[in-house]
């Protein structure tokens, strides 16, 4: 069975809220899921999983949650060839128009670069997250589905 991380990085709690319906989902799609906190989550350990699922909210006018910065800066150093990766997280599409949710196009980018492959489109999340809690967790499902 494919072992699947989500690793996210969370200011508020918002992004920590859709990682539990993320993790939810997969489950109900019958991965085996790991759900972690940035803070507590060292690269190399990207190495011990098949998928990798990275939370991330945008903050900043259009910078990474701040846990992530680190982390995906070191990220950007290793290889993720043979990975699967995809990329959820929160945003504010009313006050941050020209910066919405890029968080997730910056982290696919680079989880790209490292080799890995994108295995479903990004889910942005507009505004407050418990209404998307079902489109998280059928997302989840989604990846769970595709492995
Ligand atoms: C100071 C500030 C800057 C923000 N910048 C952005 C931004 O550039 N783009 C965006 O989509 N959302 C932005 N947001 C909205 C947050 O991403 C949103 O509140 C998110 O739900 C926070 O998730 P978290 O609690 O998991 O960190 C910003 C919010 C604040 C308070």
């Amino acid at each position: 069975m494919a072992k699947v991380l989500v690793v996210y990085g969370s200011t508020t709690g918002n992004t920590e809220t859709l990682a539990q319906a993320v993790e939810s989902g997969l489950n109900s799609g019958g991965a085996e899921t790991t759900v972690k906190n940035v803070t507590d989550t060292k690269v190399e350990e990207l190495a011990d999983y098949d998928v990798l699922v990275f939370g991330c909210s945008t903050w900043g006018e259009g910078e990474l949650q701040e846990d992530f910065i680190d982390f995906h800066d070191e990220m950007s150093n290793i290889p993720l060839k043979g990975k699967k990766a995809a990329v959820f997280g929160p945003g504010d599409s009313d006050g941050y128009p020209d910066s919405f949710c890029v968080a997730i196009d910056m982290i696919e980018e680079t989880a790209k670069k490292c080799g890995a492959e994108i295995i479903v489109e990004g889910l942005k999340v507009d505004g407050d997250v418990e209404p998307a809690m079902g489109d998280a967790e059928a997302w989840g499902a989604k990846i769970a589905k595709s492995l």
